[in-house]
């Protein structure tokens, strides 16, 4: 009955959320130039997190049923952002558990994606699923890549 109000409602609270975080302070011990950047890395995240993920996770993040987990109000982000960052790249399989949920099915990589575009997209789903203001550097992305276990199972290709 609800099925169709109800994600458009999560949406707009979403979006409405969204657009009020800078007036409501959560930004406010960045400096300026930081947040400048942050916006850049949400505009870019988002546009890329709609071609790249959203398929599967939803625009709002919410997932699908017990197919795809949520990125929204996920307890997977925060302890483990080196899985989090190599699976955009090299895929994420095997059992997890997600707000208290059981997933075993396989996500798969993307071999093109750029170090940048990792950034910006990460940027974009800790600060607007997981609440955390958090701005990602290329630096800080390269050297989470580096320590990848590929599905090769071997050191080899890395
Ligand atoms: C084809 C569908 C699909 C696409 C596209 C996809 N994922 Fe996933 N994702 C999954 C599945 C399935 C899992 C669960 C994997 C498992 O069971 O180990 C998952 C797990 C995750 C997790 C860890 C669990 C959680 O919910 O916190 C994160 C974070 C994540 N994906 C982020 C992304 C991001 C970011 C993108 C885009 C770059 C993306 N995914 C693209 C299907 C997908």
């Amino acid at each position: 009955m609800t099925g169709k109000a109800g994600p458009i409602i999560f949406a707009f609270i979403v979006f409405f959320s969204c657009s009020t975080d800078e007036r409501s302070g959560r930004f406010d011990h960045l400096d300026k130039r930081t947040k400048i950047r942050l916006r850049q890395y949400l505009a870019e995240g988002k546009r890329l997190y709609t071609l790249h993920c959203a398929n599967c996770h939803q625009p709002d993040g919410r997932g699908l049923a017990r197919l795809y987990p949520p990125l929204k109000g996920s307890d997977y982000l925060l302890p483990n952002v080196a899985d989090v960052i190599c699976g955009m790249r090299y895929g994420q399989k095997g059992e997890i558990t997600v707000n208290g949920i059981v997933f075993n099915q396989e996500m798969p990589g993307i071999p093109g994606i750029t170090d940048l575009e990792i950034a910006e997209i990460a940027t974009y789903v800790y600060t607007v699923f997981a609440d955390t203001a958090r701005i990602f550097t290329l630096n800080e992305i390269r050297q989470i890549m580096n320590t990848c276990q590929t599905h090769a199972d071997t050191t080899d290709n890395l």
